[in-house]
């Protein structure tokens, strides 16, 4: 399904932004850098991954399948767009951090880390809610 190989996409996202904000070295310059890219390479991303998630017609697929697990679809999608703002404010935070700040370093790297934690809980709802439907496809189908 072309929809696991786009999840297995930004999960490596994921880890790569994970490995990078675990353990933040103190101070450091190429930390903020490699960070700042790391995130906008990441938004990028995962915007064009909501988009086709919404409009690519898999959360539609769902809920044309199983019409009542709307109040779950509708959750995702919400997400979708809390995502998009807690990008926008990391963002913010990075602009607003030099490379001595380093309480300001670490708070980046909390938050981020924080994020990393959302996001895998949301793909993995996301592939849960996705697996409960072609279950019920393969059951139904005998
Ligand atoms: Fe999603
Ligand atoms: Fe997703």
């Amino acid at each position: 399904m072309w929809m696991s190989a786009e999840h297995e996409r930004v999960e490596r996202l994921i880890e790569a932004l994970d490995a990078a904000t675990r353990q933040p070295p103190v101070g450091a310059a190429e930390l903020l850098d490699a960070l700042r890219s790391l995130l906008g390479e990441f938004r990028t991303s995962l915007l064009t991954h909501f988009g086709l998630e919404e409009d690519g017609g898999y959360l539609n697929a769902v809920l044309t399948r199983r019409p009542t697990l709307d109040r779950q679809v509708e959750q995702l999608k919400d997400e979708h767009r809390q995502f998009a703002v807690l990008l926008d404010h990391l963002l913010a935070m990075l602009d607003a951090t030099g490379p001595a700040d380093f309480l300001l370093i670490r708070e980046c790297c909390a938050r981020i880390q924080s994020f990393v934690a959302c996001t895998r809980d949301h793909e993995q709802r996301e592939n849960a809610l996705v697996a409960d439907v072609q279950n019920i496809d393969i059951g139904t189908s005998d």
